[in-house]
Formats: C-alpha cells, sequence, structure tokens
C-alpha cells in the first residue's frame, strides 16, 4: 500500500483516473486541497479547506462482481469512524453519511476503463472535518463538519489512519461477498423507510416522489410510486 499526498492537486480521482496504470493496487492519494473537486452528477465539490479530507483509494481487484457496492462499503467505514467520536450518523442512499440531517461527507466512485474493459475503480470521499460555521452556511445544501458537532478540531492524520486501517479490515470480504457483507450495518443507519422521499438525478431532471420501502440484497433502493407500482433505483440523489 503506498500513500501520495499532494499539497494541492485538481482532484485526487482525476490524478487516479489519469495515473491509473502506474499506481499500484490499493493506492491512497491525497490533497490539502483540490483545485477541482468534482461530486457526483458532475457537481463541485469545494475543496480549499485543508484540514478536511480529500482521499482517494485506487483498486484493482481480480473478482470485479461486487465492485459497485464499494462506495456503501466506504460509506459504512466512515459511518463508523465518525461514531467513534460519539456522534450518531444516518446514511442517505446510496452513499452519503449524514448528521442530524446534514451531510458529512460525499463519495465519488468511478471506474477506470481499457478498450471498454472495467480495469479497476477510483473511490474518492470527502470528508469535512474541520470548518468554520461560515464557510458551511456558504454551502447550498444543508452540511456540516465534524469539529461543529463535536465542539473540537479533529486532528486530520488521525482520522485518515483509522479510516485507511478500517477500509482494509473488510475489503477483501465485500469484494469476495459483496453487499451481504454489510447489508446489516449499512441498513441500521438508513431512516426513512416508510417515508416519503423525492429523487432527482440530476439537479435540472424532473423529481419523482416515492415512498421508500426497502433497500434489496444488492444494495438498491425499493420504492413505491404515486400509482403503488413497486419500483427498485439503482442510482439517484435523494431529498429527505
Ligand atoms: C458527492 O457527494 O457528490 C461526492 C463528493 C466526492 C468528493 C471527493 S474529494 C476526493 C475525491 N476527489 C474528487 O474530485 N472528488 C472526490
Amino acid at each position: 500500500m503506498q500513500i501520495l499526498h499532494f499539497e494541492t492537486i485538481d482532484s485526487t480521482n482525476t490524478y487516479s483516473l489519469k495515473h491509473f496504470d502506474e499506481l499500484e493496487d490499493m493506492s491512497i492519494i491525497t490533497a490539502d486541497t483540490q483545485t477541482a473537486g468534482r461530486g457526483r452528477f458532475q457537481r463541485q465539490w469545494v475543496s480549499d479547506e485543508k484540514e478536511n479530507l480529500y482521499l482517494t483509494f485506487v483498486l484493482k481487484p481480480d473478482k470485479k462482481e461486487h465492485l459497485a457496492n464499494l462506495t456503501q462499503y466506504l460509506c459504512v467505514v466512515i459511518a463508523k469512524i465518525i461514531e467513534s467520536y460519539d456522534i450518531q450518523t444516518q446514511i442517505k442512499w446510496p452513499n452519503d453519511v449524514l448528521i442530524k440531517g446534514k451531510k458529512i461527507s460525499g463519495i465519488l466512485c468511478e471506474s477506470s476503463l481499457k478498450q471498454n474493459k472495467i480495469q479497476g475503480v477510483v473511490l474518492g470521499t470527502g470528508i469535512n472535518l474541520n470548518m468554520s460555521p461560515q464557510s458551511i452556511e456558504l454551502i447550498n445544501k444543508p452540511a456540516t463538519s465534524l469539529n461543529i458537532e463535536t465542539g473540537f478540531s479533529i486532528n486530520k492524520s488521525d482520522f485518515q489512519n483509522k479510516i485507511i486501517k478500517e477500509f482494509f479490515l473488510n475489503y477483501n470480504n465485500l469484494i469476495e461477498k459483496g453487499f451481504d457483507t454489510i447489508k446489516n450495518d449499512y441498513k441500521k443507519r438508513i431512516d426513512f423507510i416508510g417515508k416519503k422521499i423525492i429523487l432527482t438525478q440530476r439537479d435540472i431532471a424532473p423529481k419523482e416522489e416515492y415512498i421508500a420501502q426497502d433497500i434489496d440484497n444488492f444494495g438498491n433502493l425499493v420504492v413505491k410510486d404515486k400509482n403503488g407500482i413497486i419500483k427498485t433505483l439503482f442510482s439517484g440523489d435523494l431529498i429527505l
């Protein structure tokens, strides 16, 4: 395992994709700040606070069947580490970690393809560890930072070490067996089953309203639409 750290970079995910072939399996790329941090659905991930975490895992397992569940796996890992600071978390499907309904971390997983064949993934996370209430207010969605929740500043390198250690603890298991290995840990942090949710695919696409029913054995979200039809959702962004 090699850790490559940059003071500043465009994006740890972009770097990992660009250098995918040269990077060893299980490499980790971190940066103090990113000038072009990216979120899901081509959103920007503002990354100019050097006491926040910006980290990407470069993963090239032989077995590719369960790669899609890595985002949910990392989400559980992050939730567990935050809870070790005595703070409760919730998971917003598919892979946001929330504290009292406010987002504290996001995950962006991207595949590296060669001649249309998947070589592996780059799995990046941004976690708000140390932010001022003023910078939080500039985020246009409900958000928080771990220091605000705990009342003390967070030691970034301790937090980073905990995440890396916890991630590799059950990583091989996840790769072998998939969502089943995290199903309980994931589902117990979901608190919107039975409630109304709104699904968006991109900020501009029409929004759809559902009642959340369950998370299935593969990590997909099962919902009921307004005509009572049950549907399985594979991706999207929820408004709770
Ligand atoms: C989201 O919630 O939309 C996902 C945000 C992911 C941000 C992280 S920060 C480290 C890595 N590099 C990026 O450019 N994005 C991810």
